[in-house]
């Protein structure tokens, strides 16, 4: 029986995948699991099948020592279309590398719209040639171990497990709340698109309406409120996700306060109460994409390890943002 579409595009996918995943399985806390391998081994056919998908391999299609491949997303995760690019390289490789960073920025060259390439912090020396094009770091995505992160913080700072020091209120978001927290989101990624550029695009607020509201459902979901008397002056979500390939249970956060509370030290609190939830849940990595200065800044002191970098066309900061507030992480 001939093989189907799906079959011939696994088939083309598997050198490209093997070569993904050896990249990942690198870091820290990456499960190297047969399942973990046949979840990279599909997402590089599904990103084969993406409409206007162009291909470059570096070597042979079977043995290949880089590839970089581009195509749309028409739906993509904040509700818009965009050019979705990704590439790897043997990283004890440098030819190959600095191949990778040529043929990613060759094939970016034939973008429109919106362009984002998710790059392993192990392909830093691309960034040069990816810059040549307008292409730069957006956040980079930081990965820390729940309890490690909480002893840390603790024996740093041993912040108060609520916040009464500071006149506000900490609790579950309820119902009623869900409205103005959503507004609130809008209004502080309006006023700073540098941190979320898409934090106050409709569609994507429609998404986040929606899993708030069922968070606020669900009596084991971690999504609290912050209060100022009754006025709502902060959300804070940890979304835990089970059984994920690369990490197994795994954990995201989310903090949106309003600049009435912003730069008071209310994230120290947010995040001990948050990391002894996901520390009592099992959580193996929390993991997350940032340029925020506070939130890089408490992921040094809590042992945070970067894993990879958003990149995307007119990035809003320059590398020297990312380079001082994570010193290291641009160096190999
Ligand atoms: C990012 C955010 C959660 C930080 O919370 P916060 O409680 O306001 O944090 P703070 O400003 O008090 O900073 C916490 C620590 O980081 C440090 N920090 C903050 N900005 C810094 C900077 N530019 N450089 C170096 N350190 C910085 C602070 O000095 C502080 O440490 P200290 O208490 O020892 O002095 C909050 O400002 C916010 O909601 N911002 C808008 C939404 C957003 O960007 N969310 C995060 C998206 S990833």
């Amino acid at each position: 029986m001939a093989p189907s579409a799906t079959d011939a595009l696994r088939a083309r996918a598997r050198p490209l995948a093997a070569l993904r995943h050896r990249t990942l399985a690198r870091h820290r806390g990456v499960r190297d699991t047969a399942e973990a391998r046949a979840w990279t081994l599909d997402a590089v056919a599904a990103a084969l099948a993406l409409p206007h998908v162009r291909l470059r391999v570096l070597g042979t299609a079977t043995a290949p020592r880089a590839f970089a491949l581009q195509g749309l997303v028409r739906e993509g995760w904040h509700g818009r279309s965009y050019v979705s690019a990704l590439g790897d390289a043997d990283p004890d490789d440098a030819e190959a590398v600095a191949w990778l960073g040529r043929a990613l920025a060759e094939l970016a060259l034939h973008r429109s719209g919106e362009y984002l390439l998710d790059l392993d912090v192990a392909y830093r020396a691309a960034l040069p040639a990816l810059a040549s094009v307008g292409v730069g770091v957006d956040s980079v995505v930081l990965v820390g171990e729940p309890r490690e992160a909480l002893e840390r913080l603790v024996a740093h700072r041993d912040p108060p497990p609520d916040l009464r020091h500071l006149g506000l209120q900490l609790g579950r978001l309820r119902r009623p709340h869900l409205g103005a927290a959503v507004a609130l989101r809008r209004r502080v990624f309006a006023a700073e698109p540098q941190w979320a550029w898409f934090g106050a695009w409709p569609e994507h607020l429609a998404r986040i309406e929606a899993a708030w509201a069922e968070a606020c459902e669900d009596r084991a979901s971690l999504l609290y409120a912050i209060h100022a008397g009754d006025q709502l002056v902060g959300v804070c979500h940890a979304s835990i996700q089970e059984d994920t390939p690369w990490w197994g249970r795994k954990a995201g956060m989310d903090l949106v306060f309003d600049p009435s509370i912003q730069g008071r030290g209310v994230i120290w609190t947010v995040y001990r109460v948050l990391l002894e939830r996901l520390t009592r849940r099992g959580v193996a990595a929390f993991v997350g994409g940032t340029a925020q200065p506070a939130v890089m800044r408490l992921a040094a002191l809590m042992g945070r390890w970067p894993r990879s970098l958003n990149l995307r066309s007119q990035p809003s900061l320059p590398l020297a943002h990312f380079q001082s507030h994570l010193p290291g992480i641009l160096a190999g």
